[in-house]
């Protein structure tokens, strides 16, 4: 990676390690208790062995990434459960919220990635404790999770829960996360140059300010947009820097050249 580009990303992590986000704040006991069954749960564990391989890339983005969709989905599923479903339930809910979070990017680097990431999940829990039902659910939350596109008709209540707080706890990576990990990463996949990622970045900017009216629950909605608004504070300020170090550096470059 440019020497360039490896300040501004240090200058976006500092800058996302700044903002308190009221949606952990508000809900920190649902995330603690979510983070606990994550990293305690046996299903959690083997399905986490399980898509390790596939998800894994040069920066660990790719798990590091679906760990927290995992834990926020968790988190969510918890929060929009409690009212209508019992403990027992609401918890078994919680924990295929987290599977559906390891699972939603399994298919990342192919099109249509979440109608493929669904057929992949089929085969990868075929062998685990799971009821058919509970397989149709996770197969669906994880094919109806993309961004702009057409949302797929549920089969029943539990499933449109199961996806939407999928969806939502994807989408609140748009925010600060999108400038310390996701960025970058597109970056070195698609070998793009300063000039490349400055001219990218307006539409970039644009493009994340519209999902902030696709948030599906109702706790995604009131807290989702906090994730957005934030990311593109980020976003606008690391534009200013990479513009200006683009500038200097052309400076720099016609002076040596007269020199
Ligand atoms: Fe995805
Ligand atoms: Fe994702």
């Amino acid at each position: 990676m440019l020497r360039e580009l490896q300040e501004i990303r240090e200058q976006a992590r500092i800058m996302a390690g700044k903002y308190d986000l009221r949606f952990y704040t508000r809900y920190s006991r649902e995330y603690d208790y979510s983070r606990e069954v994550f990293f305690s749960h046996p299903l959690i564990h083997r399905l986490r062995e399980d898509v390790v391989p596939f998800l894994n890339d040069e920066f660990g983005h790719g798990i590091e990434h679906c760990k927290k969709v995992s834990i926020d989905a968790g988190a969510l599923a918890l929060i929009e459960t409690r009212s209508w479903l019992d403990v027992k339930t609401s918890k078994r809910i919680t924990l295929l919220a987290q599977m559906a979070g390891l699972l939603h990017d399994i298919s990342r680097h192919e099109s249509d990635h979440a109608r493929k990431g669904a057929e992949f999940s089929r085969i990868i829990l075929q062998h685990y404790p799971l009821s058919p039902e509970e397989r149709d659910d996770l197969a669906f939350a994880v094919s109806n999770h993309e961004a702009f596109r057409e949302v797929l008709e549920p089969a029943h209540q539990k499933q449109e829960l199961l996806s939407d707080v999928l969806y939502d706890a994807d989408k609140f990576r748009w925010g600060p996360d999108n400038f310390v990990t996701t960025l970058w990463e597109i970056c070195s996949c698609e070998e793009w140059s300063l000039e490349d990622i400055i001219k990218r970045f307006p539409n970039g900017l644009l493009y994340i300010q519209e999902i902030q009216e696709t948030f599906r629950t109702p706790t995604g909605r009131l807290y989702g947009p906090e994730f957005i608004q934030c990311g593109l504070e980020m976003g606008k300020f690391l534009y200013r820097s990479l513009k200006e170090r683009y500038t200097e550096g052309l400076q720099q470059q016609t002076v040596t050249g007269s020199g």
